[in-house]
């Protein structure tokens, strides 16, 4: 059998602004169909940690492409590795969310990372969670769901997001990862504001900015359980993957 091209193997887009719920659907969707999951934000993050701790200035686009180039960069069912040290919780800092922002409006960052998020697209199929995944990276996607929640909400799911995590770490022997790099609880009023600011800098970038696809169908979130929000999505994505 002649090895798949890449264009003929499925993609799921999973659009929206953060805390939308767009992560645990994807990991949901993902999980049901047996295929690959992309967090594309999770790479914006990466980055972005990387470019804080060496001091990078985060508008020097040059720079952040080559650090793309030479970055150490691994998925596993756990987390994020960067150059073999476990991430996956200081990727989740406010700070890290708000300079991964930053840097996503930074055109050569996201020719960067286009070639990087495409790799994932592998048998039998892929869905991928972000800001872009219809509009620009797959937009041959079977799929396309843009999900969206009002501000209070998103930033009342954040909160709860950060405790758990947070809890989690703590209920681990010693932690997962240093208690230097755990998430600081932010307040909600902060976590509303900063949600906003992150909302209108990826709504309003000139390059990628966060918007439907003209085939997506958009699923407002706000009144519904997180099992709602996936049973609905699942039932959209059933009439386009067999
Ligand atoms: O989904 P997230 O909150 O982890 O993403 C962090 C930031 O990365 C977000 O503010 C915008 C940026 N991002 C992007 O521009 N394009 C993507 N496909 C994914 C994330």
């Amino acid at each position: 059998m002649p090895r798949p091209t890449p264009t003929d193997i499925p993609v799921i887009a999973i659009d929206g602004p953060s805390g939308a719920g767009k992560g645990t659907v994807a990991v949901a969707v993902a999980d049901s169909l047996g295929w690959h999951l992309l967090d594309s934000g999770a790479l914006y993050r990466a980055v972005a940690l990387v470019a804080r701790r060496e001091g990078l200035d985060l508008r020097d686009g040059p720079a952040l492409a080559n650090l793309i180039s030479d970055l150490d960069l691994a998925f596993s069912a756990h987390g994020v590795m960067v150059a073999g040290v476990d991430e996956t919780l200081a990727i989740r800092h406010d700070a890290v969310g708000g300079a991964a922002s930053t840097i996503a409006a930074i055109p050569e960052v996201r020719t960067a990372l286009l070639a990087t998020q495409r790799r994932f697209r592998e048998p039998p199929g892929l869905v991928a969670d972000g800001r872009d995944m219809g509009t620009v990276v797959f937009p041959d996607a079977v799929a396309k769901i843009f999900l969206t929640a009002s501000v209070e909400s998103r930033a009342q799911r954040r909160l709860l997001q950060l405790h758990h995590m947070y809890r989690l770490n703590e209920t681990l022997p010693g932690g997962t990862v240093s208690r230097r790099s755990q998430p600081v609880v932010p307040e909600f009023d902060a976590l509303l504001l900063e949600l906003e600011a992150r909302d209108a800098r990826d709504r309003e970038r000139t390059v990628s900015p966060l918007m439907p696809a003209p085939d997506a169908h958009t699923v407002d979130t706000t009144a519904m359980t997180i099992d709602e929000v996936v049973s609905t999505v699942m039932a959209h994505v059933a009439k386009h993957v067999p």
